[in-house]
């Protein structure tokens, strides 16, 4: 990440005056993104509400601009990877996410400013997949473990800043309406537990314009 900015930042003293984030542009942005869940959970078997760790990917958006100031965006990343547990007894469980969001932004200033400051709101899918119980979670007697697909609502606020005329740096903060149903059987018990993941995510990217 450091040498591309170093990269992206000399490419930036090569050329003249930028312009960016015009009427029928395409661009994407490539970087890291982190969810930092603000969890919380129905009681689990007496001990509290889950817990689930933070995770950082590769985050991927692909963005068009429908006017100088209304864009469309679509977030991609690589699958996130949390830790499931509990106060009590430590990590149970790793489960895997993708959260695909589609937004609309409004963008700040106009095709020619250097910094493009937005606001979004939009859409978010997560799909839950390869859900596992650890030793931990099986030696207690915890099986069948599933969780729940979510639609929300999500909320970002972001900044562009042209380097060129084809490159940008870009930081954004995104929420996230995350909540499911995790299900699991405890000794053979079925065990629904209603779980807010309600995540902030936070992106530093570098974005290319096509
Ligand atoms: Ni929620």
């Amino acid at each position: 990440m450091k040498k591309l900015t170093v990269a992206v930042l000399m490419l930036g003293c090569l050329s003249g005056e930028a312009l960016a984030h015009e009427a029928g542009e395409f661009f994407m942005r490539a970087g890291t993104a982190t969810v930092r869940p603000t969890e919380g959970s129905d009681n689990v078997l007496g001990m509290g509400g889950f817990s689930v760790s933070n995770n950082t990917q590769l985050g991927l958006t692909f963005d068009y601009m429908v006017t100088d100031n209304i864009g469309i965006e679509l977030l991609a990343a690589t699958p996130f990877r949390h830790k499931v547990g509990l106060g009590a007894t430590g990590d149970l469980a790793t489960v895997k996410q993708l959260p695909p969001t589609l937004m609309a932004q409004w963008y700040f200033g106009d095709a020619k400013s250097k910094a493009r400051p937005y606001i979004g709101a939009g859409i978010n899918y997560t799909t839950f997949f390869d859900t596992d119980f650890n030793q931990t979670g099986k030696d207690a007697g915890l099986t069948d473990l599933s969780v729940k697909d979510s639609w929300g609502a999500a909320g970002q606020v972001g900044l562009d800043y042209m380097v060129n005329d084809d490159w940008l740096l870009n930081m954004s903060v995104w929420y996230m309406d995350i909540d499911t149903e995790v299900k699991f059987k405890a000794g053979g018990e079925q065990q629904n537990i209603n779980t807010r993941i309600d995540p902030w995510v936070f992106m530093f990217s570098a974005g290319y314009r096509f």
